[in-house]
């Protein structure tokens, strides 16, 4: 009988539990086995503390968005051409939108035809749906350390044995890459190369042309995972894995890419794309059609007449002011006020700052005595497919304003 766990974490057999519960008892699918309610989820209970000032989650500034300009492409998408835009469509996606988001790359150096994408519901579908249609269980998936939480869950839910590639400030270290590629032949290599989630790090351009020049060479799918691309302080980041691979031989068969409007127009929107090679958009949007059909036309031809306004550049410079504003006095204060107790790379850009508590202090704990003084962050333990560092931790500097984050990391130092 398939093992399941018990709230304590320990296998437990069905039949076991039917004893307590009755034959009855609903049994799920064995898939469910390989993942747990993460942590997180947990303490994201304790933020509904009055008075608390969160670092914690990884949502974008809502008094950022440019509610305005969506509204209008709202208005007017309901206005000129309400009967497609409220009828079923295209699973592949809003032909506008998809043509909106190929110039959208064009001008970001990556050339993809509008048959080259597929729009999705938030970027987090294209990674589901590249989770459908690659992994088996067992299959070895290599993964950063740390990576996105989200993206563990879910190739964990396909069964996904993964494996933890190490990085530095200046993205995965490639001949440790390579070299894991090369002993375990994962079916897929997930990295997020500019301003990583959790870790802030991004990609150097050397490394980011070794990667896909593994990828040639060993034929292995990576997937570029990009949402926090356009949001540098300062100088653009160097150009993404799909912008390069024209200049890999081979490397373009085997990149797919992720994008999304989540953290540059809404989240709400939950509009995202993939880009891939034909054989795997194919099987994706195939995939997609028995998940969800297709994604709202509302949303997308909004996000498509968007497109056309010539809001987008505006808009996110202001963003890229008021996060690098941010990013500075987290820093500041981090080191006037932590001191010798934290280390971090600031990052250049994205959402959040990734730390290592000094002398064997633990975040986890550091996070509960925070919770007390009403500051709250991830601990990053959780972000790790495999060998967590429980000194580590990751502080959005996204939704607080500037007078916050200097309170909450003076009450950081209080819980120290
Ligand atoms: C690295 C990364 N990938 C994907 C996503 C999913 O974004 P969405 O589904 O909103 O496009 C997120 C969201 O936080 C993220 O941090």
């Amino acid at each position: 009988m398939a093992p399941i766990l018990t709230d304590s974490g320990n296998p437990a057999s069905v039949a076991t539990i039917g004893v307590f519960w009755g034959t009855d008892a609903m049994q799920f699918a064995t898939r469910l086995q390989n993942v747990e309610t993460s942590a997180i989820r947990e303490l994201f209970k304790l933020l509904g503390k009055p008075g608390i000032i969160s670092f914690a989650g990884g949502f974008p500034d809502p008094g950022l968005f440019d509610a305005e300009g969506i509204r209008i492409s709202a208005d007017a998408v309901l206005a000129n051409n309400p009967g497609p835009v409220l009828q079923y469509g295209a699973t592949e996606g809003y032909e506008p939108l998809r043509q909106g988001i190929s110039a959208f790359m064009k001008a970001k150096g990556a050339a993809v035809a509008p048959q080259g994408l597929i729009v999705t519901t938030g970027s987090q579908q294209a990674l589901d749906l590249i989770g459908k249609t690659m992994i088996s269980p067992g299959d070895k998936v290599i993964v950063e350390a740390p990576t996105f939480l989200a993206t563990i869950q879910c190739f964990r839910l396909y069964g996904a044995d993964l494996i933890g590639a190490p990085i530095d400030a200046d993205g995965v270290q490639v001949d440790a890459l390579e070299r894991l590629i090369d002993e375990h032949k994962p079916k897929l290599v997930y990295l997020i190369p500019t301003f990583g989630n959790p870790s802030g790090a991004t990609l150097s351009l050397e490394r980011r042309k070794r990667v896909l020049e593994i990828a040639a060479r060993t034929r292995t799918l990576v997937v570029e995972d990009d949402p926090y691309g356009e949001l540098y302080f300062g100088k653009p980041p160097p150009p993404s894995l799909l912008a390069l691979s024209d200049g890999v031989p081979g490397s373009r068969e085997w990149l797919a890419h992720c994008g999304s409007f989540s953290k540059i127009l809404s989240p709400g929107l939950r509009v995202g794309w993939m880009i891939a090679p034909p054989e795997l958009l194919a099987r994706a949007t195939m995939c997609k059609q028995f998940s969800d059909a297709h994604t709202s036309n509302l949303t997308q031809a909004t996000a498509a007449h968007y497109l056309t306004l010539g809001r987008m550049e505006g808009a996110l410079d202001a963003v890229r002011a008021a996060y690098a504003e941010r990013a500075r006095v987290m820093a500041e204060c981090l080191r006037s006020e932590l001191g010798d107790a934290i280390t971090f790379d600031a990052p250049q850009g994205g959402m959040f700052f990734w730390a290592r508590l000094g002398q064997g202090r633990h975040a986890g704990e550091f996070a509960k005595r925070a919770i007390d003084k009403l500051v709250a962050f991830i601990p990053g333990a959780p972000f790790f497919a495999t060998d967590p560092d429980l000194s580590t931790l990751r502080l959005s500097f996204a939704t607080a304003d500037v007078a916050k984050i200097a309170e909450g990391i003076g009450r950081l130092r209080q819980a120290l």
